[in-house]
Parts: structure tokens; sequence; C-alpha cells
């Protein structure tokens, strides 16, 4: 009896399992019908990318009183000439990638060093590009001392300090202070709609509004931020984080905290279908509505997920850029585009967002060499295109 019970149920798992593995088949075809009917539908191989004339984008962004920038790395621009005499030629700001994260200024608790930061900022001088900071209050990048120093009791002095010291350090010299980072995960289920950061668990959620009125202490002038990423799209996960962000820069400016602009990362997907620009506008104006200042901070488009032929990726990414930037850019609140990197040589997607096939991505306005790619006529289309804006 128990052995015929046994055997029965062998047989009913070995059943399940069966059928779990062709229901699984059947769900991963459909996925990848359906990615190639959606990837068909984002390739135009008629859509039309040509610019006028041999002009940088820094200068066709500065014909609009734009913008235009890239981050960098101090371990690029310092080893690479000829990328940085590119850099210099199409950027009109720098942002350092890591240079002025704590993990990178803070080699021990009581210590800072500015050497790669002070590099870059000298770079952009010398080139007569503008300097932005990034970024000071951020759950990545923590150095690995914090873990086992930092505790609720000396936290607000540290992370007070750090501040006025960074702050303080470049003030004059800097445009804009991404002073928060990422601090928005509805995920994580908090009615405000923080994330469970070190930061939150050691000063609880006013650690935002302190961070904010530190910086404008230390530097009154520079424009101060809250950038984030993941409010691109017309999905359920983008919409809810969309409205978690408007309510954090709506009772920050309640509070009377010294916040200027809101920073949209942009970090888009090649694949991705559900761009709604309407929707993406409308969000943009309530932020704007806010008397804020909107930069695009962090753009690139991931081509993880499209096919290998290069033209077909450059068109599918080209595409995504002028959609993106079309529609941004109708946004007059919006004063800067910048992208994560500027050449395919450098681009933190390699080792984040690789393809499966192991080809190099092509993710950026400048190829490996360097060359102008389609990527590159997208935003300057969009530069050319976008209304003057008002300073
Ligand atoms: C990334 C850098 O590009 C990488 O080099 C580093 O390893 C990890 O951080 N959002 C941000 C940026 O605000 O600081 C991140 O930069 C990319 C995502």
């Amino acid at each position: 009896m128990i052995k015929k019970q046994r055997l029965m149920g062998r047989r009913v798992f070995l059943f399940s399992l069966g059928t779990l593995a062709s229901l699984a088949a059947v769900a991963t075809g459909n996925k990848l019908r359906h990615l190639n009917n959606s990837l068909q539908a984002l390739d135009n191989e008629e859509r039309d990318f040509t610019v006028i004339g041999e002009a940088t984008l820094r200068d066709r962004a500065a014909a609009k009183k734009l913008i235009y920038g890239a981050a960098s790395d101090y371990r690029y621009l310092s080893i690479a000439p000829q990328f940085a005499a590119s850099f210099a030629q199409e950027c009109g700001m720098l942002v350092p990638e890591n240079d002025l994260k704590w993990k990178t200024l803070r080699p021990t608790p009581e210590s800072f060093n500015f050497t790669q930061g002070d590099w870059l900022a000298k770079f952009a001088f010398d080139h007569n590009m503008l300097f932005r900071g990034h970024t000071l209050v951020w759950h990545e990048a923590l150095p690995p001392w914090f873990k086992d120093t930092v505790n609720s009791q000396n936290a607000l002095g540290i992370l007070l300090k750090h501040i006025e010291t960074v702050v303080g350090h470049y003030a004059g010299k800097i445009h804009s202070w991404d002073v928060v980072n990422e601090v928005i995960l509805p995920k994580d289920g908090r009615s405000d709609g923080l994330r469970n950061t070190p930061w939150l668990q050691l000063l609880g959620p006013d650690y935002i509004d302190i961070a904010f009125r530190a910086a404008a202490k230390a530097d009154p002038q520079a424009l101060l931020i809250y950038n984030d990423y993941g409010l691109d799209y017309d999905t359920p996960e983008h919409e809810a984080k969309r409205v978690a962000v408007l309510n954090l820069l709506k009772r920050l400016k309640s509070m009377g905290t010294p916040i200027h602009a809101f920073g949209m990362q942009a970090h888009l997907q090649g694949h991705e279908t559900r761009f709604n620009p309407k929707k993406l506008k409308a969000f943009l104006q309530e932020v704007a509505n806010l008397g804020l200042k909107i930069l695009i901070t962090e753009m690139d488009v991931t081509d993880q997920k499209l096919p290998l032929d290069a033209k077909v990726r450059d068109r599918i990414i080209a595409g995504a850029y002028e959609d993106y930037l079309s529609a941004v850019l109708d946004e007059p609140a919006v004063i800067a585009v910048l992208t994560w990197g500027l050449s395919d040589r450098y681009t933190w997607l390699s080792e984040f967002k690789s393809r499966g096939d192991k080809a190099p991505i092509r993710t950026l306005p400048l190829d490996e060499q360097l060359k102008r790619k389609l990527a590159w006529n997208a935003i300057a289309r969009a530069f050319d295109k976008a209304s003057e804006r008002e300073v």
C-alpha cells in the first residue's frame, strides 16, 4: 500500500516535472517570439538620422542654452589622450563617474583623498567645461570601513563632516551636486516610498533634508539635485516610482529644503516598447511645477537584448535616444543632457549589461574608435530641434 502510494507520488511528481518543463519551453518560445515581434516594430530601416553640419554636441546644445556633457573616470581620461581630446571636444560638462563617491574620497574615517577628483576638476577647467558633483548620499560605493565604524551615535557627525568637507573643497568650482542619489524604492514597502538604506536605518527619514541643508551651507552657489532612475517607461513599476519620487520632491519643497533640481538618470533599454512620451512629459511637467529644474543625468541605452547585427542595434538605439530626448526636451525646465560615458570603449554597461553572445556593446554616442555613431546623430538631431532655454 505504502509502496503503491510512493509510486503514485513519484509518477505525479515526474508528470508535473514534464508538464512544467513543456510549459516553460512554451513560455520561453512565446517570450522570444514576442521579443522578435517587438524588435521588428522598433527597427525601422527607413528612419532618417541625418544631421546637418559637423558641429559638436557641446555646441549644438549650447546653441539652445542647453548643456551637453558626459561622465568619465579619472582612470580613462588620464591615460587615453585621444579619448580625452574627443571628450573635451564633444562635452560642455564633465561628471566624475566614480571619483567623488565615498569609496574613492574616504580611504579612512579620518581622511579625504581628493587626488582624482582634483585632476578631473582641473581637466574640466582647462577645457572650459562645467564640472559636476556625484554623489554625496548613496547606499552604494560606501568604503569598506563604513559598516564597522558608523553607528546611530556618530552617523550624523560623519555625514555632516563629509558634506562640509567635500562640498566646501569644490565650492565655487562646481555647477551642481547630486546631493542625494536613488533613495526611492516603493518595493521596500514603506508608505513614504523610501528605500531601506544604511542612512535611513542610522538617521531616519530626515537624513535627506539634513544633507541638502548641509550642502547649501557649504556651497550656496551650486545647484542641488535629487537624482534617481527607473522612471522612464509606461510600466507599473516605473509609474509607482514616479508617484513616490513626486511625493518626495513635494515633501522636500514643503519643508523648505534647499533643493533646486531633479536628476533623471535615464538608463534606457533598447528593447523596451512601453515608451509613452505623454506620460513622461506629464511627469516632468509636475516636477517643473514645483519650481525645480530638470537634468537628464546618466543617459545610456543598453543593447543587451538586441540582435547581433550592429546596423540593426545602432538604429534601434539611436531611435531610443531620439524618441526619449525629443519628449524630454519639450519640457522647458530641462536644462542639461548628460550621457553616462561618451564612447563604447569605456562604459559600465560592458560589465553590468554585457551581451549573451559576448559581442562588444554599442550603447553610447561614439564607438570604440571614437567615431560618431547613429546614437550621436540622434542626440544632435534632438538638440537641433529643441527650443532655446530661458536662462
Ligand atoms: C556606476 C559606475 O558607472 C560604475 O563604474 C561603478 O562600478 C558603479 O557605479 N547610477 C548611478 C551611478 O548613480 O553612480 C552608477 O555608476 C550607475 C547607476
